[in-house]
């Protein structure tokens, strides 16, 4: 998420910047003045996003403090005014990621009635976190793990808006899991588990979409990661945040717990290049054939 404010005041240029080997890509924009928020879209169609989000699922204190994210919620026509302003400025699609609902403001008719407006002014697609969020009392990680998973809600948002495209979210870390998901709604968004267990993503295509011989190996993943990595050091993109997604790329296989930590210290190291990254990455793949052969 990046705030919308940010966008339209602050050093656009930087908070938009993406490489061109992430497309297709949402822009989440968090912010509640429609105003602000249909610059900041334009901004983000204009640096090439093919989506924006809108976030109205973020618990976190501080996003509260700014009105905006999951608090949103119990303002379902400001949401749609927010909505008709991106759309109206932009033409790619304008999307909605949210909760159940939020502390005592949790029945289905509110979330359907968030839905229906927000539909109305020109979304129509809807990732949905199947957990409501606790404003007070819980931080965002709890707001994560604690109030309890309904995925039933999502499923009859779907009957209900059969013309809508339903995303559900929350929990699932199995493709097998995604999809039986999928027998009642249109898509699923890993968040978690796409970072714990990168692996996973590799065989969506195959599990999912019966698409035959596009499974992404490993090797060949982390090479045209490499790649991606050089480029962003060469903006000056932090060593530590390109090693974070790597860290569950060999989750459950021997030598992973090196691999780990051969991270850790890379990340640490602070290099402005890749070369322990590449060397690490050689090293558990020769091991791994050690073992195979
Ligand atoms: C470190 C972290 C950062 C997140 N940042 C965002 C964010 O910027 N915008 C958003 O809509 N959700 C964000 N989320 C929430 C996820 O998109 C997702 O809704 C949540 O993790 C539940 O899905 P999961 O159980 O598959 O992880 C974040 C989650 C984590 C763990």
């Amino acid at each position: 998420m990046i705030v919308a404010a940010a966008v339209v005041h602050g050093d656009a240029v930087r908070f938009l910047r993406h490489s061109s080997a992430e497309s297709p890509l949402a822009l989440q924009l968090g912010g509640s003045d429609p105003r602000l928020l249909a610059a900041a879209a334009r901004a983000g169609a204009d640096a090439g996003f093919d989506e924006i989000n809108l976030n109205v699922g973020c618990p976190s204190s501080r996003v509260r403090a700014g009105a905006f994210g999951a608090c949103l919620m119990a303002q379902p026509e400001l949401v749609a005014e927010c909505v008709a302003a991106m759309k109206s400025v932009v033409n790619r699609p304008v999307t909605v990621k949210t909760r159940i609902g939020i502390d005592h403001r949790d029945s289905y008719e509110q979330l359907a009635k968030l839905v229906r407006l927000s539909a109305a002014a020109g979304a129509e697609v809807f990732a949905i976190h199947a957990r409501k969020a606790w404003l007070s009392g819980l931080n965002p990680r709890q707001n994560r793990q604690l109030p309890p998973l309904n995925y039933e809600t999502i499923y009859r948002l779907k009957r209900d808006f059969a013309d809508l495209t339903i995303i559900i979210n929350g929990g699932i870390s199995d493709l097998g899991v995604a999809a039986r998901h999928l027998e009642f709604v249109d898509g699923v968004m890993l968040g978690r588990a796409a970072y714990h267990d990168s692996a996973l993503l590799a065989d969506v295509d195959t599990a999912l979409f019966d698409a035959h011989g596009k499974r992404a190996h490993r090797p060949h993943a982390l090479r045209r990661y490499l790649a991606y990595a050089d480029e962003q050091l060469a903006q000056g993109t932090p060593i530590g945040h390109l090693c974070k997604p790597l860290i569950g790329l060999y989750k459950g296989i021997p030598g992973a717990k090196s691999w780990r930590r051969a991270l850790n210290e890379i990340s640490r190291s602070g290099a402005t290049h890749a070369g322990a990254l590449r060397h690490a990455a050689e090293s558990i793949e020769d091991r791994l054939m050690a073992v195979a052969a």
